[in-house]
């Protein structure tokens, strides 16, 4: 606490989120944030709670943030303890400078990361990839899913579920129990229970299995010593399977909650992990630049594709279960036959000006979409190699990408919190949702 105040100028995720974050977000976000007052948003932030403005942008000493840090009104912030000088300096020069965000993650440095659209070198992060998904201020979507049925889409934020309808935004229900960040989301294919894995940074990994009928947890899986980043359910089984920060990938159990199997196959953080729809197979991805193929029915590891130079970011099998996308920081993406056996080379690569951040097939098996920190998101036929149309209206790095059934609708969320819909057929932009209504 004796630490000299930064030199240079206050940056928002350097310098004011790692204060917010532990000291104050625990009461003020989520559903019902203490006194109306939430920081999970940046409207949020400044708007303040029933006391009204909480930032006066360039005056630090009239807002009430500050004043109630420093005692002037009452209650003192937070109520336990109370925050040292330096990070009342920090909070007040922060709102004096005009209060910016620079960027809704924390600037945690991850060795996964290109620079942010090349501005600034701390604001790293390919999601779900970094531990900075442990700082964020603003909820981002980082996890979308279709319900097997198409009527329901599974929106991943900050300790919520929300199942909204995929074409208006309009919220059904807001499933709540998850301890952190949700990072990954997996419906059962029969759509009657959702897995929604996160955890805490550095300490713990949890996939909460909520059951649809009644919103509510009906089990817990722990056991990873990190942030599980993703989740994928095996169809016609209760058996699901993780990618965990800890670097390893397991299968459980959801009926008994136990641990089936621990897979420690990979050198670095498994960032993704899935089944193939047909059952037969898992792969799993990893920022050690490999992805591994495993028959499901003896648990053999069938292949091992090598291709990527740098960190495997996202994977996913065509609805048929031929074909492997993958997503690399290496700025390519590869197509790839599915077999019992070794795979030697990718059937197509294409080439990004960025590190990928999502790809998806569409549910009618027709095409292949994949975005890069370019936020530029491209639709290709399922092969990987026919071109068909780019669409550039996200205004953050997209996360997560889904088609409905009919393959007309193409939905991104960001990680500024926002869904973005385009028609395929007309190749229109039609919307977009702010995640968080209400
Ligand atoms: C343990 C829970 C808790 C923590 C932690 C906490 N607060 Fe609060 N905060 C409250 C409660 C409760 C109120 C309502 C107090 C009242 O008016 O009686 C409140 C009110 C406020 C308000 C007034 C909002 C309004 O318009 O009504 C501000 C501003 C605020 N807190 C800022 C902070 C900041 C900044 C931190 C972190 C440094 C923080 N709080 C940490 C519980 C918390």
């Amino acid at each position: 606490m004796t630490q000299p105040p930064p030199p240079k100028a206050i940056v928002f995720s350097r310098d004011v989120l790692p204060i917010l974050r532990p000291s104050c977000m625990g009461c003020h976000s989520g559903p019902t944030p203490a006194s109306g007052y939430g920081m999970d948003t940046m409207a949020k932030l400044l708007a303040g709670g029933r006391h009204g403005a909480a930032i006066v942008p360039s005056k630090g000493a009239q807002s009430n943030l500050l004043r109630y840090c420093n005692g002037e009104l009452k209650p003192k912030m937070p109520p336990s303890g109370a925050l040292d000088k330096v990070q009342l300096g920090t909070l007040k020069r922060w709102i004096d400078e005009g209060a910016k965000v620079d960027s809704l993650v924390a600037a945690t440095p991850s060795p996964l990361a290109p620079a942010r659209r090349g501005e600034n070198k701390e604001i790293p992060l390919v999601p779900p990839a970094g531990r900075g998904m442990g700082g964020l201020a603003i909820a981002p979507v980082t996890a979308l899913a279709l319900s097997p049925d198409g009527k329901t889409l599974a929106v991943g934020g900050y300790r919520v579920v929300r199942l909204m309808d995929p074409l208006t935004g309009e919220l059904q229900k807001t499933l709540t129990g998850c301890t952190d960040q949700v990072q990954s989301l997996a419906w059962e294919p029969n759509g009657q229970r959702l897995a929604a894995a996160g955890g805490v940074p550095g300490a713990s990994g949890e996939v909460a299995i909520f059951a649809l009928a009644n919103g509510k947890v009906e089990k817990k899986l722990t056991g990873h010593t990190d942030v599980v980043v993703s989740v994928t359910w095996r169809s016609g089984t209760d058996e699901i399977a993780t990618g965990s920060l800890d670097k390893t990938a397991a299968l459980w159990n959801v009926a008994t909650g136990q641990r089936l199997r621990l897979l420690k196959d990979h050198a670095d953080t498994v960032l993704t992990v899935a089944y193939s729809p047909s059952g037969e197979f898992l792969a799993t991805a990893s920022a050690d630049r490999t992805a591994k193929l495993y028959r499901t029915r003896d648990g053999v590891r069938v292949a091992a594709l090598n291709a990527h130079q740098d960190a495997i970011v996202r994977l996913a099998f065509s609805p048929d279960s031929k074909r492997l996308v993958t997503g690399s920081a290496d700025k390519t993406v590869r197509i790839w036959s599915v077999k019992d056996g070794p795979i030697e080379n990718p059937d197509a690569t294409q080439y990004e000006p960025e590190a990928l951040t999502a790809c998806a097939f569409s549910p009618d098996n027709q095409r292949l979409f994949w975005v890069s920190a370019s936020r530029k998101i491209k639709v290709f036929a399922a092969n990987g190699r026919d071109y068909q149309q780019e669409f550039s209206d996200a205004t953050d790095w997209v996360t997560s990408l889904a088609a409905t059934a009919d393959g007309k609708t193409l939905i991104a969320g960001t990680l500024d919190g926002k869904l973005f819909l385009w028609d395929l057929t007309t190749r229109k932009f039609l919307r977009s949702i702010e995640s968080r209504a209400k």
